[in-house]
């Protein structure tokens, strides 16, 4: 073997033996760098004749390329080695099952909320919303509750910093004040009708939300949920009162086995005034009568206060508790379940 042939499988081997790209640079630097072997059988070929040159410097140059092939091929192992070993490192499991992601779902009283929204709706209720923290004015004394007036002690109070002597504010013990609070709205927008005496659409409005009272036991929270209803115009009547709650508590419980009770009693705010009972004709709790609202026709001081007259605008309101519901629809027997926040018992509803 002549030398050149020796050099070329030297090169070789060393490549071989390199396990790294930057093993394998500086073994390339043995060779073809600008002093190794090859470069220096290069620079030799100047002091030679011309005649030797040529052949000299031909057979060098094949020497050269077949070290450079050498060198690339190695180069492309590497690369493929590499390549190898990090898919192998990220393998996939194709085949494991995928994580689930955790499905929420709505709270057994937000679905009573949505299914009496939407109940309503069918009926020709707007639904509207209001502030929680509330004023003595729209919360008691608008709805013919004065400071004073005994029915205020029906409700233990959450009385608020930050309201004045003349304007206490409160956690809105009902959500009767939306009574006046939307229908003043209502008569603003039509306000340029009513002057002319043109009158207005009727007032149809559910306001449900979150209420509050210094109570705490099995069936009393001190945050609860209520959903007023009001309904005024110029011909509505008790009956009407009647036939919308009748339908809604059948269409709710999906049974036409049930029946309604208007058990007189007092609100400051209607006159006359009813608790609504209802009572199952089948089923775990057939036979009783369950309270489930307050009613009434909507008395004249706040039908004025809704600024509107009492001798042309009539109509009745409603409140009922969504949570009592949601307790009877689903049978369950203690509220405060419904506000512990345990998803074993939250889950159940999904
Ligand atoms: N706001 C009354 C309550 O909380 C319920 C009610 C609403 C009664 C509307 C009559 C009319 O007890």
């Amino acid at each position: 073997m002549n030398e050149l042939d020796a050099l070329v499988v030297t090169a070789q081997d060393e490549f071989t033996r390199a396990q790294t790209p930057a093993d394998l640079e500086n073994a390339k630097a043995l060779f073809l760098g600008k002093t190794g072997k090859v470069t220096e059988w290069m620079k030799g070929l100047a002091s030679l004749p011309v005649e030797e040159k040529k052949t000299r410097g031909a057979a060098i140059n094949q020497a050269k390329q077949m070290v450079e092939a050498a060198l690339a091929a190695r180069r492309q192992a590497l690369a493929d080695a590499e390549l190898e070993a990090q898919l192998k490192s990220e393998a996939l499991d194709v085949t494991l099952p995928g994580r689930r992601v955790p499905a929420g779902g709505l709270h057994p009283v937000s679905l009573t909320l949505e299914r009496i929204e939407s109940i309503f709706g069918s009926m020709g209720f707007e639904v509207a919303q209001g502030p929680e923290i509330e004023t003595d004015w729209f919360n008691f004394t608008a709805l013919n509750t004065p400071e004073d007036h005994p029915a205020r002690s029906m409700h233990d109070t959450f009385y608020v910093k930050g309201g004045t002597d003349a304007a206490p504010l409160l956690l809105r013990t009902h959500t009767s004040p939306m009574q006046i609070r939307h229908a003043v709205q209502h008569v603003k927008r039509h306000r340029a009708s009513l002057d002319a005496g043109r009158g207005m659409p009727e007032i149809r409005v559910i306001a449900p939300g979150r209420t509050y009272r210094v109570d705490s036991d099995a069936t009393h929270s001190p945050m609860f949920h209520q959903c007023e209803g009001l309904w005024i115009g110029e011909a509505v009547s008790f009956k009407d009162l009647k036939v919308v709650f009748t339908d809604f508590c059948r269409t709710f419980f999906e049974s036409e086995d049930l029946v309604l009770r208007f058990r007189p009693s007092f609100f400051p705010f209607t006159e006359p005034s009813a608790e609504v009972d209802i009572q199952f004709q089948s089923g775990p709790l057939s036979g009783r009568w369950l309270e489930v609202a307050g009613s009434g026709q909507v008395h004249p001081n706040v039908v004025r206060n809704m600024g509107l007259d009492p001798e042309k605008y009539i109509g009745f309101a409603f409140g009922m508790g969504p949570d009592r519901l949601t307790m009877l629809r689903y049978g369950v027997n203690d509220l405060r379940l419904f506000f512990d926040g345990d998803l074993r018992f939250l889950s159940q509803f999904q």
